[in-house]
């Protein structure tokens, strides 16, 4: 049975002072990517709640143009590590301070949250008023990842911290954050709070914790200058899931102007400077995948995991390479996976329980249904989105689901935080899509 309106009802409930908290308790705040994709999802029944929510999170971008990856709206909720304070952003001179914000951003998803919306209701003129309203902020944030996060001009951006990549726990980042040498002294001492509220067997360990902290403070040792960050950072990576993102972004603000009448000259500069380099920066063909790139260590990221079917949202992978893409979903699916899991299954990484180790995650889905019917995998497309439909029917609207057949069937819930807003907003969603 659909369950369309307790997805609606779970982003009511999650619904703040003009913006929607991923889940109550775990994530009390905005969080960036998050909030684009549930603002696609409340655009189909609220369209205010949408606009609102878009508003809100760029009342947060600072003056270089970053839109960090949590807007700290609220400052009574303490419950969170790392808090605003933690984060201390004033130290960069056009920081947001009202809303404070954390010091980093997330994937830059919002070019093709707005033609989304758009598409939707082209024919109301307060929703091209508003379009026209935000993108030269969203071309602003572009700039920032092209100007702060590019040292080698190649159109493809860098992440200093995994929180950066959406995927916080994946474990591409694990040879990079090994080499961290915490030693006495080099990071404050601090509390989680994520462990206390979620079950620690489904959280990052605290080795990862102190490593996440530890970039935190090159942070802000460099007043979260991407010029001096990229200098020092034992973590720096480009990430091709993100860059890809990017570039599916910058498409629909090239759509977008052409429709509004804007001008879209520097984004078509970037376009073809990112999409000229990104497969012989991340196509492995020893893998038959994308993998990112280790920009510190100079070397590709030797591994498959969910990151590398996002291109073909993108349109980027030639047909063959897409054949390939698609064929290894087939066959994760015929191996008794529900699709997608996060990381590789044949891995001694793959961890099907905890955080973006191997679960299935609603907004990725999302993204790599778009992808595949950008290709015409109609079959593989329905699989990705039934799959999802069946776990969040049977285990709830739950932040991430057990990708393993024979294990999820045999539970009563999915994992991390309930009523999860991108859960709900995916699934709205893909209902309503063949
Ligand atoms: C976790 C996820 C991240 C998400 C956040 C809020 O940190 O890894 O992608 O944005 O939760 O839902």
């Amino acid at each position: 049975m659909k369950k369309i309106e307790q997805a609606k009802q779970i982003l009511q409930e999650n619904w703040r002072d003009g913006f929607t908290i991923p889940t109550s308790r775990l994530y009390p705040f905005q969080w960036m990517w998050d909030s684009g994709f549930v603002s696609m999802g409340t655009s189909e029944f609220n369209l205010k709640m949408s606009l609102t929510e878009i508003a809100k999170m760029f009342t947060g971008q600072w003056d270089n143009g970053m839109l960090p990856h949590i807007l700290f709206h609220s400052e009574i909720e303490k419950t969170y590590f790392p808090n605003y304070d933690f984060w201390e952003c004033w130290v960069n001179q056009g920081a947001s301070l009202n809303p404070k914000t954390s010091g980093i951003t997330q994937p830059p998803v919002y070019g093709f949250v707005l033609a989304d919306i758009l598409q939707k209701h082209w024919n109301k003129p307060d929703v091209k008023d508003f379009v026209r309203h935000i993108y030269p902020k969203l071309v602003h944030y572009h700039s920032f990842l092209y100007n702060y996060r590019d040292p080698h001009s190649e159109g493809l951006f860098y992440i200093f911290h995994p929180w950066e990549s959406g995927r916080d726990n994946s474990p591409l980042w694990d040879e990079s954050m090994d080499q961290i040498e915490i030693t006495p002294g080099a990071i404050p001492e601090y509390t989680r709070r994520d462990t206390s509220i979620a079950d620690a067997s489904e959280r990052p360990t605290q080795q990862k914790y102190d490593r996440y902290v530890y970039l935190l403070e090159l942070g802000k040792k460099y007043k979260y200058d991407g010029h001096q960050i990229a200098e020092e950072s034992p973590f720096l990576i480009q990430d091709n899931m993100m860059n890809a993102i990017l570039i599916k972004s910058n498409e629909s603000l090239i759509e977008i102007a052409s429709d509004l009448g804007l001008d879209a000259g520097q984004v078509k500069e970037w376009q073809a400077l990112s999409t000229a380099n990104y497969d012989n920066k991340f196509w492995s063909d020893e893998l038959d995948t994308y993998v990112g790139y280790d920009l510190r260590h100079e070397k590709q990221m030797k591994h498959r995991e969910i990151g590398g079917f996002v291109p073909l949202f993108a349109s980027i992978p030639s047909d063959d390479k897409a054949t390939k893409l698609n064929d290894y979903l087939q066959s994760l699916s015929a191996r008794g996976y529900y699709l997608v899991p996060s990381f590789d299954v044949d891995s001694p990484l793959f961890d099907s329980r905890r955080y973006w180790r191997g679960p299935i995650w609603p907004q990725m889905n999302w993204m790599i249904y778009k992808g595949l019917k950008n290709y015409a995998f109609d079959d593989t497309a329905k699989m990705v989105k039934d799959d999802l439909i069946h776990l969040i029917e049977n285990l709830g609207f739950h932040e991430y689901f057990e990708a393993q057949k024979v294990v999820a069937d045999g539970l009563t819930k999915g994992y991390g935080g309930n009523n999860f807003s991108w859960t709900a907003s995916s699934y709205i969603h893909l209902c309503s899509v063949d």
